[in-house]
């Protein structure tokens, strides 16, 4: 079977690796891929001809490749159609079309979704105008979180404990229009306090299976400072997450989630994310993703033990009643190495020295995120740049096995941060139950 893999990231490499793994693949596509992807897949797009949003694009060279299985990383093309441009073709397809996308390119809808089928999160008002915003945030007890509808490049979020930081979170979407549609509505929410944790689930819009569940590190820095960026890290499993919490989130959010979308008449196929704070009162959900995460992605596939291009493709023929899940008993710890600056100001094109003798190591596995071949050499070509992932059989070893891999690797001002699961190292040391 010819695979087509949708996006250039960690990601992506992450899925490209896992895929090629799988007896019934052949061949893999990826657009536009990167410098650690073009090893395992073929890179038409690299240095910028196909526009992944380009839905028509995409779907001529799938159709003229033959390709039997397009798989898509990130949530702008889905949420652009691309699996309506793909199924009006009769191209098979893994992910959800453009309605079951909202799930996460309108926030309002997931809280519609919530608050229709009960599903367990913080109490959220919607507002289309700043005006009632404010008078909804001066009349309600801070701190609560302003969200911006649409997709906002993770920016859309502001978590105010005071009323200047929600002010201007609402100026910034109502009447600076930063995130320009994406701001045309809010949501104020509750607060909600706890350890936040992912769950993915495969779902062929009746059946779910839930994948093990993962952490990510959002801020920049040690310790949870400094801005938010795409993710500096994940582990997985996760300890905080009990067998009973995680059957809690399976039982009383994924699947009712997914039966809530197919009784609005949307068969919502591929990944549903679930990104949830364990509250003192139980799991509440903070997003949902129409995708995987990244980088939990690169914490999660390590420990997939089987054929993931056939669980893919019972998702898309509507067939994954029946098959299962299997899971390495390892723990797994990745590690981003971001560019010197990175959330803003970095630059890019930097060689690369030693990841040949960091890829040498046992049990490592290098995902790259944003690179490129120059000249004949890897070099850097985005804000983060490598995901190094590690198992172990504890997380002590899986995270001293990834910053060992970390520590060949060297470029002009990597950064990285150091506290990577050390959480899950404490109360594993603490020996509190762990699934997965
Ligand atoms: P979201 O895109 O909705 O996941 O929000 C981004 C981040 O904002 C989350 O990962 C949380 O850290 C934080 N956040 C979102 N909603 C809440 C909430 N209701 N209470 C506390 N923190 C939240
Ligand atoms: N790791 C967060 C996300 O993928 O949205």
């Amino acid at each position: 079977m010819k695979v087509l893999v949708v996006g250039g990231g960690g990601r992506e490499n992450a899925l490209v690796w896992k895929l090629s793994q799988s007896s019934s693949v052949d061949k893999i596509y990826c657009i536009p891929g990167n410098a650690g992807i073009a090893e395992l897949a073929e890179c038409p797009a690299i240095g910028g001809a196909l526009d992944i949003q380009d839905n028509c694009a995409l779907a001529k060279f799938a159709e003229a490749r033959g390709i039997d299985l397009t798989v898509v990383g990130p949530e702008a093309p889905l949420v652009n159609g691309i699996v309506d441009e793909f199924e009006a073709r009769g191209l098979p397809i893994f992910g959800p079309r453009r309605v079951g996308a909202k799930i996460e390119g309108s926030k309002s809808f997931a809280k519609e979704i919530m608050t229709r089928y009960g599903i367990p999160t913080g109490f959220g008002q919607v507002f289309v105008g700043y005006e009632e915003a404010v008078a909804y945030m001066k009349t309600h007890e801070l701190p609560f979180v302003v969200k911006a509808d649409g997709l906002a490049a993770g920016k859309g979020v502001t978590v105010a404990f005071d009323e200047k930081t929600a002010l201007r979170a609402l100026e910034d979407c109502f009447l600076k229009l930063k995130f320009g549609s994406a701001g045309e509505k809010v949501i104020i929410e509750e607060y909600l306090e706890g350890e936040e944790v992912s769950v993915l689930a495969f779902t062929d819009g009746r059946a779910v299976l839930a994948m093990v569940p993962a952490q990510d590190y959002k801020r920049v820095f040690d310790g949870d400072e400094g801005p938010n960026t795409g993710g500096m890290g994940s582990y997985s499993p996760v300890p905080a997450v009990t067998d009973e919490i995680y059957e809690e989130i399976v039982d009383k959010i994924l699947k009712p989630t997914i039966r809530g979308l197919a009784n609005e008449g949307l068969e919502y196929r591929g990944v549903l994310y679930g990104g949830l704070m364990l509250t003192a009162e139980g799991p509440r959900t903070l997003e949902f993703n129409c995708r995987f995460g990244d980088p939990e992605t690169q914490a999660i596939l390590p420990r997939f033990e089987g054929d993931l291009a056939r669980v893919m493709l019972a998702v898309v023929e509507g067939k994954l009643a029946g098959h299962e899940l299997h899971w390495f008993p390892d723990k797994c710890v990745t590690v981003v190495i971001a560019s010197g600056g990175y959330p803003t100001d970095y630059k890019k094109g930097y060689e690369i020295g030693g990841l040949e003798d960091a890829s040498r190591m046992d049990k490592v596995q290098i995902f790259h995120a944003g690179t490129l071949f120059s000249n004949g050499k890897v070099v850097t070509a985005g804000g983060r740049v490598l995901n190094v992932s590690a198992l172990g059989s504890d997380f002590e070893e899986a995270r001293e096995r990834a910053y060992e891999a970390v520590g060949r690797i060297h470029f002009e001002g990597m950064h990285y941060r150091k506290d990577i699961a050390l959480r899950a190292v404490e109360s594993e040391r603490r020996g509190r139950l762990s699934v997965g």
